[in-house]
């Protein structure tokens, strides 16, 4: 099975592309799902088909699915937040705030993650495109379970022993009951599904993520950011699309501006995405809705290509810790002419220029107290190493 995840900003198209993109899958004789977890119900407007809580087939090869992030919560939290809301609760916390620091952090967005696990396992589908983009928070969720499983355990190992030789006691001592088997058993098979799900997505021969963004400065900028993230967490990005942009037969003085500036900012794309293959759709006359403007938004995103193929392979940086406590930011150029090299920082983000060609680079948080030691160009790559500053302990 493939997995395609959209990712992007508020707004940037990542409903409809997903819809078009289910679509045309489908119609190449995939057995396609596309899923979301947004409770406005966009993606059934999008289809322009009422869509429920379970798949839902469509058409031939088209199933669709609004997943309900309530119903995955209760599912598999509901039982041990109660709990934990219980134990908060006396300890003087106010009910409504318990119930807000008893949520895992980033699930609720995340919910739809965890019918992935059960889609792979059953292998019906072709593809599962994924829409509602999973958060940074998700991310960060899916990327750590052994923290989560850590500080869950931390929690409830003493519960759990008490539960063994002191449960008649731990009444009135807790003064709440302790969570049942049955709560701690759910509690654990979370951690075993987000895990698997973690590993399907960094597995870059199942699973792509694809960061849609328009071309306006600010929609680029907070998407480099989630894709250096998503670089350092693993997850495999093989495409940017960018959405509306004014096509030629657009010749109204009136978006002349518009169109230098798009221009611009498509520039700016490919120096942040360097060698990730961009796809381009059109800003249609009409919203996307239904399956004839599906179909043409489809159309101009993949041409004759086959969305359900790796578009790319590899990472276009990767950071990774050196012995000596810094790091090394490696960026492959393969093509770049490495007479002249220059570098500009600023605490997040680096910009080089090799020739003619530039890339930005957004820096994570474990980057912006640290100064570039060297720089060189080694095996088709420029390395450069971040280093502690002279004088910092
Ligand atoms: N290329 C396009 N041309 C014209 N209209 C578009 C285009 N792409 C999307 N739209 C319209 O823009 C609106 C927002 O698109 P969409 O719902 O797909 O964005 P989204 O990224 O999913 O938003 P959200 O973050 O709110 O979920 C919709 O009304 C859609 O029909
Ligand atoms: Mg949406």
């Amino acid at each position: 099975m493939r997995i395609i995840v959209h990712t992007g900003k508020g707004g940037v198209g990542k409903t409809s592309i997903s819809a078009a993109t289910a679509l045309r899958c489908a119609e190449m004789g995939l057995k396609t799902i596309v899923i979301s977890t947004d409770t406005a119900h966009s993606l059934g407007d999008s289809l322009d088909l009422e869509i429920g809580p379970e798949p839902q087939q469509l058409r031939d090869n088209l199933w669709a699915q609004e997943v309900d992030a309530r119903y995955s919560m209760d599912k598999y939290w509901g039982a041990i937040q109660k709990y934990m809301i219980a134990l908060f609760t006396q300890r003087g916390v106010k009910d409504i705030v318990a119930e807000e620091v008893t949520i895992l952090p980033g699930f609720e967005e995340g919910a739809h993650l965890l019918w992935i696990d059960k889609y792979v396992r059953e292998n019906f589908y072709d593809v599962l495109i994924v829409d509602a983009a999973p958060t940074a928070e998700t991310l960060r969720l899916l990327s750590l379970p052994d923290v989560t499983r850590w500080w869950f355990e931390k929690l409830f190992n003493l519960t759990r022993g008490v539960g063994k030789f002191l449960r008649p006691l731990a009444k009135p001592l807790l003064r709440t009951e302790l969570p049942d088997q049955d709560s701690l058993d759910k509690v654990d098979n979370l951690f075993k599904t987000l895990d698997s799900v973690r590993q399907l997505l960094t597995n870059p021969e199942m699973s792509s993520l694809r960061l849609v963004v328009n071309p306006e400065k600010m929609v680029i900028k907070e998407t480099q950011r989630t894709y250096t993230y998503l670089n350092l967490y693993g997850y495999a990005t093989d495409a940017v699309i960018c959405n509306r942009i004014l096509p030629d037969e657009v010749t109204d003085p009136y978006f002349a501006q518009w169109k230098d500036l798009q221009k611009q900012n498509i520039a700016l794309i490919n120096e942040a995405f360097g060698e990730l293959p961009l796809l381009k759709a059109p800003m249609f006359n009409r919203d996307v809705n239904g399956m004839d403007t599906l179909r043409r938004l489809g159309d101009a995103l993949y041409s004759s290509r086959n969305p359900a193929e790796v578009m790319f392979k590899g990472t276009t940086h990767q950071i990774t810790p050196d012995q000596a406590g810094g790091y090394l930011l490696s960026v492959p150029l393969p093509f770049a002419d490495k007479s002249d090299l220059d570098l500009y920082r600023s605490a997040d983000e680096l910009t080089l220029r090799v020739g003619p060609y530039r890339r930005n680079i957004v820096l994570p948080h474990a980057l912006w107290d640290l100064e570039i030691g060297d720089a060189k160009f080694e095996q088709a790559a420029l390395n450069i190493r971040f280093i502690a500053k002279a004088g910092a302990n």
